[in-house]
């Protein structure tokens, strides 16, 4: 069983091509940004710290698994970028989180922030200092498929890799990161 932070630099290990750029984002995001111990979301899935890294964790190996399985021709590096990347933006910015400590909640949402939706913060983070293909933007930028009302224009024009990002996110939010569902798979295996 690997730690959060082995799981984590292993995925880091498959972005060659891009290797210099790509490390230098993670360090910026890692040095500077809530990134290492940011929740996923205020109460709902992961809503502890580091939460977020485990949750793009979780969707980087998903969907790796995915993509070997359907499409072998889609890189690791790919796979890598858009999952790490995909929530980015629930960091917010430098010395401003998107996620604060306590209140009702485990925690609250920051509201010293400009609204922008988490995957288009995700983009302004990361462009400075990656270069994305336009199917890794498309994939980003859609990633919550038609759950969000926003997402409506992308309909049937999903590239293939933004499709693999939305399952494996749905997949790791709504199974991987459900307890109740993975003790009922757990009971089906025995
Ligand atoms: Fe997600």
């Amino acid at each position: 069983m690997h730690t959060m932070m082995e799981r984590y630099k292993m995925l880091k290990e498959k972005v060659v091509e891009r290797r210099s750029s790509f490390m230098n984002l993670m360090n910026y995001l890692e040095s500077e940004t809530d990134w290492l111990k940011s929740p996923a979301s205020t109460r709902f899935h992961l809503s502890r710290e580091q939460g977020l890294l485990e949750h793009s964790c979780n969707v980087a190996e998903t969907m790796i698994r995915l993509k070997e399985a359907l499409t072998p021709e889609i890189t690791d590096e790919s796979c890598v970028i858009v999952a790490l990347l995909h929530d980015l933006g629930k960091v917010g910015m430098p010395g401003r989180p998107q996620y604060l400590k306590g209140g009702k909640y485990p925690y609250t949402y920051n509201r010293d922030l400009t609204y922008l939706s988490v995957p288009i913060r995700s983009i302004y983070l990361a462009l400075p200092y990656i270069e994305l293909s336009e199917e890794e933007v498309q994939a980003i930028v859609y990633h919550d498929g038609q759950y969000v009302d926003d997402n409506a224009s992308v309909a049937r024009k999903e590239e293939p890799l933004t499709l693999l990002l939305q399952y494996a996110d749905t997949w790791s939010g709504f199974v991987l990161e459900n307890e109740s569902k993975i003790s009922k798979l757990a009971g089906m295996r025995s």
